[in-house]
């Protein structure tokens, strides 16, 4: 597995795991152990997904010395400010099973409850990142889901800038200047939903771009990922793809086929504008 390296110095694997509905039982930790079995180092999980302990049991199963696997968990949108954030990591700590996160992310700049006081909410909830960063409890913290001016904000109050922004990237949803913006801040783009969650199965351009080069949809989008500069977070529960999902190193799309790829606008849909969402 190939690494990126983040700002702060810290590698992290160019693929990543994805969990997001994968199950808190047999199968969840199933779909972890198969991804730790065909080579994934990284696994991507959520308070909010409600799957960390099937994701520590399937690390501890697997063997494999904890120092060798990435794990980024996030911050549930109901768990805000400094004591709330200080709270609920030691809970992710304790479903994890594990006395340190790789990575810990903001899953949403202003959730609903707060959405009036995002701005002063998320420097508390930075702090208390901040501290745990800095206890060694935490080897990056970053951020999810936010926009050009949740970033801006954040950074008027944060000593250590975010390492990572885990957004939805995929064809046709490619948040240009959002993009731009991060790369020029160093903040390394985490794809998530590479597949359009299962939705670019049926866009007709990807089934003849995957004939072409002889590859699968689903390595198409996710070499596409990669040749962006982006870390994808393909997720499945199903082993043979876990593997397929991987195997996406020998091949190279050409800049033309980036670009049409980037240009299937809206074919899976687009990301939530975090500023108008109910939740
Ligand atoms: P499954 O979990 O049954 O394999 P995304 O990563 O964009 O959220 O997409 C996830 C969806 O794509 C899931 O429905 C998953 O189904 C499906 N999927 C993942 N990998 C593949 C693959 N290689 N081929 C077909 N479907 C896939």
């Amino acid at each position: 597995m190939e690494f990126y390296t983040l700002s702060n110095n810290v590698k992290i694997p160019v693929i990543g795991f994805g969990t997001w509905q994968t199950p808190n039982d047999d199968t969840g930790v199933n779909a972890v152990l198969s991804a730790l079995k065909a080579g994934y180092r990284h696994i991507d999980t959520a308070q909010g997904y409600g799957n960390e302990s099937a994701v520590g049991k399937a690390v501890k199963l697997s063997g494999i010395p904890r120092g060798d696997i990435f794990i980024t968990s996030k911050l549930t949108n109901s768990m805000h400010g400094y004591d709330n954030t200080m709270t609920s990591f030691e809970q992710t700590l304790r479903d994890l099973g594990t006395d340190y996160v790789d990575m810990f992310l903001i899953h949403w700049p202003n959730p609903l409850q707060y959405r009036e006081t995002w701005q002063q909410t998320n420097a508390e909830t930075w702090k208390a990142f901040e501290e745990l960063y800095e206890a060694g409890k935490i080897r990056a913290i970053g951020i999810s889901n936010f926009r050009r001016h949740h970033i801006d904000e954040l950074m008027k109050t944060a000593k250590i800038p975010p390492a990572v922004n885990q957004i939805r990237l995929c064809p046709g949803d490619t948040q240009d200047e959002l993009v731009a913006y991060c790369k020029e801040h160093d903040i390394l783009l985490e794809a998530y939903s590479p597949l359009g969650t299962g939705k670019i199965f049926s866009v007709p351009q990807m089934r003849e771009t995957a004939e072409k080069y002889g590859k699968s949809i689903a390595q198409i989008c996710i070499r596409w990922s990669l040749q962006n500069g982006f870390l994808p977070l393909p997720k499945s529960v199903n082993s043979d793809r876990i593997t397929e999902n991987l195997d996406v190193f020998g091949f190279e799309l050409s800049d033309e086929d980036m670009k049409m790829i980037a240009g299937l606008t809206g074919c899976v849909g687009f990301s939530n504008d975090p500023d108008k969402t109910n939740w």
